[in-house]
């Protein structure tokens, strides 16, 4: 029998290539663009600009964008008891646990309490206006949920949410610490270059649930769980270990050629869309450089940013590849003093404002999403009786 799995670096596989629908959420053409403005404008803006225009169309006015983030704040600080419950019993029984599982698991609960059973009515009729309320109380409700499950585990009592810019709440919220303007500035660029683009994998599974007729919370688990891996949002955690593995410069070559000859792929390094770079990475890249306050406490981080140029100009002589968003990430979380395993996390709290205005945008023109395959078994053969065989 011929293996299936021989042959199948065609350009259609992994949907290389494919349209697979269209969007009026984000384009990739020559730059990257929200809903038509440049990424370059938009990175001057606050998170909460950013995903009021992911998520309602256009940038808000002053009195809009007010409203908008204390919806978003009160939504952060009312999460379900129940949620703090059972985060509290989990903490007890798996302290270990992916926090991208604490979030998907959380987001699941959130759903069973809303009762977001969804397709009562099929999702082209549903009130999409609901459903943008249904997505601010999640913008506000996951950040709440990072924090809830670092207080549980950390034995700390919850603390009220900081009537702070959301970016800039989360990081004390995760740093325990008053965070200064340059690190909440640097922060909030990464999460606005994190927040949305177009039908990468999470996405893409968040739409194809939806086209089911299914509920957002169902959507939006299933996203989490696809962003978890690591050839997609898992990777930034690895970049941060594979920095701390290679060590010192001169380790870098022998540890790039063992890894390539091993056929082990270089996490940061890559993209589908992007073969001569990620736009995202140069601005994150340049940003990360803000942070050095040439203190000599910051000399670690000097001393990885050498090695990780080092890794690059290597990656790109051995294999012509550029890094991806996940490199510049990486070392600017480290930087900001947040633990690796938060990383894909937060890269969570930032898709979310990309999923769920995908998610009502699929809502608002629905076709089931069920593309075709093509057969590579074996040809059609005579069925043999169990007895004959
Ligand atoms: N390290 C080493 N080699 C890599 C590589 C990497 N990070 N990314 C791609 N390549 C190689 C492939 O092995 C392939 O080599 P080959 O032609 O000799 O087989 C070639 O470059 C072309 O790559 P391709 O298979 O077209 O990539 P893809 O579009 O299927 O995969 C990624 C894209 C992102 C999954 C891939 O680049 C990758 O695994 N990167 C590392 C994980 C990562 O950083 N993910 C975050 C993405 S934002």
């Amino acid at each position: 029998m011929s293996d299936p799995s021989s042959d199948c670096k065609d350009s259609k596989n992994g949907l290389a290539g494919v349209t697979a629908g269209h969007t009026s959420i984000c384009s990739l053409d020559k730059t990257l663009r929200y809903r038509g403005y440049a990424i370059t404008d938009l990175l001057e803006c606050s998170f909460e600009e950013v995903a009021h225009l992911l998520l309602w169309g256009d940038l808000p006015t002053e009195n809009q964008l007010r409203e908008f983030a204390t919806r978003l704040h009160t939504h952060a600080q009312s999460l379900p008891e129940t949620v703090l419950w059972c985060f509290s019993r989990l903490a007890k029984t798996s302290p270990q646990c992916s926090i991208m599982d604490v979030l998907r698991t959380g987001v699941s609960i959130l759903g069973q309490i809303e009762c977001d059973n969804g397709p009562e009515e099929m999702p082209h009729h549903r009130d999409l206006s609901q459903e943008r309320f249904k997505a601010e109380q999640l913008l506000g409700h996951v950040p709440a949920l990072l924090a809830a499950w670092i207080d549980c585990i950390s034995g700390r009592q919850p603390t009220p949410w900081p009537k702070k810019p959301l970016a800039t709440a989360l990081l004390e919220k995760l740093c325990h610490t008053q965070i200064s303007d340059n690190a909440a500035n640097v922060f909030t660029k990464t999460l606005i270059l994190y927040a949305e683009h177009e039908f990468n994998a999470s996405t893409f599974a968040a739409r194809t649930v939806t086209s089911t007729g299914s509920d957002m919370h169902s959507a939006i688990a299933t996203a989490i769980g696809t962003l978890k891996g690591p050839l997609h949002g898992g990777a930034n955690e690895r970049v941060l270990q594979q920095l701390m593995d290679i060590g010192t410069l001169e380790n870098v070559g022998p540890w790039v050629a063992r890894q390539l000859e091993n056929k082990d792929v270089i996490m940061g390094f890559g993209h589908r869309i992007y073969k001569s770079g990620d736009v995202r990475a140069r601005l994150l890249h340049e940003a990360g450089h803000q942070l050095d306050d040439k203190s000599a406490s910051f000399e670690p981080h000097r001393k990885l940013e050498k090695l990780a140029n080092k890794v690059e100009a290597v990656m790109f002589e051995k294999k012509r590849l550029k890094p991806n968003l996940d490199w510049p990430t990486a070392r600017i979380y480290h930087a900001l003093g947040l633990p690796i395993n938060l990383f894909t996390p937060l890269f969570v709290v930032a898709r979310m404002t990309g999923w769920t205005a995908h998610i009502i945008e699929q809502m608002s023109d629905n076709r089931l999403i069920r593309p075709v395959a093509e057969y590579r078994g074996p040809s059609p053969r005579q069925f043999i009786a169990i007895e004959d065989r």
